[in-house]
């Protein structure tokens, strides 16, 4: 075998960029088939680089670990992120292997990785156990395998809000036709650019919600709202939940790799995210946390029989393996995708999570200031609010948020004439509006600066103008 076609492994998994000497491993492990690193890679020591003054070097060099088009400013990561270099480099080597050797569990290269230990490796990282998550496809197959396994029974009521997407959405329709179940919407409270809104607001639309329905069985939110990029409190909403035994299942599409997440913290009893979004692992990727392997369900759920039907599994079956186990074998696995996505995971650990998200944010306010001070009509709908921002900025340059085709042109001419991507998005400020409100969205990542966010309110400011 020659030395292309081995694997290669980091020799030191905490500086990932550091090592790139790439030992040949033998025997079965993650490592084995991991990042692949290749040796042209640059170095990077991210623990040295912690101290405040380095911050612009920091994350300059962050920023060169992404090979996004030059020509463009990408700042829709609330669709899909995007690899960075190593991980794409792994995810190529690790796909080239497959091909070459498409069933070797324990052959020449040393085989594929466990799918258990990959898990093991970047569970942590989230505050989860290796025994409570899932490397799911994308969100959507995390919240359809969990409201489609749920045994509901006609007259239960789920709660959930009027701004969720449709991977949530969809799952809860085909619950309410084949079982019966009430979808109850919450209005979130919506921010327009002006009122003060609190953490409690949400809190209490959820709480005024469980005392008008007493057989609520399951309660689905966002951590993140899409629409208006308003982040909720998870940790308040699941502690309110528990105090009457109902499981939550929150939408974290946005939150893996954006945020620090610790999940035993926030106490929820699923959680689903994407790998491609934020985390920027390759397509189709994503985690599924199963707090405590479901026990805690079976006991909330204690008057049904099975609970929780594992209805996308190999393992149905085999009960004794526990939920997570069951849930994460569905037939043949994409070990190169999987694998890149715990590379990327890695990269977000050494770097620190908390470090990532005050760095997210910060752009993000940036963002939202800068757009308040160059536009003299700007909508804003996403709260600059501790506790309540995020990444995203969704708002309007126009005061008048009923014209759809004007905000699609204007997102289509700021990228041709300025090369800014951003995409359009649209909700309903209050559950009973018939027509909904039109709005843009930016997303900021670690692979923009305080000179991209500039620019890109400078071009829309230019734009608006001319228009
Ligand atoms: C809130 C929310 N949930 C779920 C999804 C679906 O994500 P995925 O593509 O990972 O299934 C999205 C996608 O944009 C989203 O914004």
């Amino acid at each position: 075998m020659s030395d292309k076609e081995s694997i290669q492994t980091n020799h030191s998994r905490r500086n990932f960029l550091k090592g790139a000497t790439g030992a040949v491993v033998a025997g079965v492990s993650a490592s084995a088939f991991s990042g692949a690193v290749q040796a042209t890679e640059q170095t990077v020591d991210w623990r040295s680089s912690l101290g405040k003054k380095n911050d612009k070097r920091f994350w300059n060099k962050v920023q060169k670990q992404f090979v996004l088009d030059k020509r463009t400013t990408y700042m829709n990561i609330g669709t899909t992120g995007s690899m960075p270099k190593h991980v794409l480099e792994g995810y190529e080597h690790n796909n080239k292997l497959v091909a070459k050797y498409p069933w070797d569990m324990k052959g020449e290269f040393g085989g594929f990785p466990y799918v258990s230990d990959m898990i093991a490796d970047i569970a942590p990282g989230f505050g989860a156990n290796a025994d409570e998550l899932v490397l799911s496809r994308n969100t959507t197959d995390g919240l359809c395998s969990i409201i489609n396994g749920l045994h509901f029974e006609p007259g239960d009521v789920i709660l959930t809000t009027h701004h969720e997407h449709v991977a949530a959405t969809s799952p809860m329709n085909v619950a309410k036709h084949r079982f019966g179940v009430d979808v109850i919407e919450v209005q979130l409270p919506v921010f327009t650019g002006t009122e003060n809104v609190t953490e409690e607001d949400y809190v209490q639309a959820f709480r005024d919600a469980i005392e008008a329905h007493p057989n609520v069985r399951l309660m689905v939110f966002s951590h993140i709202t899409y629409k208006t990029g308003t982040t909720l409190p998870a940790k308040a909403i699941c502690s309110l939940a528990k105090e009457h035994r109902i499981p939550t299942l929150v939408d974290g599409a946005h939150t893996v790799g954006m945020f620090a997440l610790d999940l035993h913290d926030m106490d929820c009893d699923f959680y689903a995210g994407s790998g491609h979004k934020w985390q920027c692992g390759p397509g189709a990727t994503g985690i599924l946390y199963v707090r405590d392997n479901g026990r805690r369900l079976d006991e909330y759920w204690s008057d049904r029989q099975n609970p929780l039907w594992l209805i996308n599994s190999s393992l149905s079956h085999a009960d004794h393996l526990g939920k997570q186990m069951q849930m994460q074998y569905v037939g043949n696995d994409n070990y190169p995708a999987k694998q890149a996505l715990a590379d990327s995971c890695k990269m977000w650990d050494e770097i620190g999570r908390d470090r990532i998200q005050e760095r997210i944010l910060e752009l993000s306010h940036q963002c939202k200031t800068l757009l308040i001070e160059a536009l003299p009509h700007v909508k804003l709908y996403s709260p600059n609010v501790e506790g309540l921002t995020s990444g995203l900025t969704t708002f309007s340059p126009f005061d008048d948020g009923t014209d759809e085709q004007r905000l699609i042109s204007f997102r289509d001419r700021l990228r041709e004439e300025y090369g800014y991507i951003i995409r359009t998005t649209s909700f309903k400020l209050y559950k009973e509006d018939v027509y909904e409100t039109h709005a843009l969205r930016i997303s900021t990542h670690l692979f923009h600066d305080e000179k991209d966010v500039e620019g890109l309110v400078q071009a829309i400011a230019d734009l608006y103008y001319s228009f």
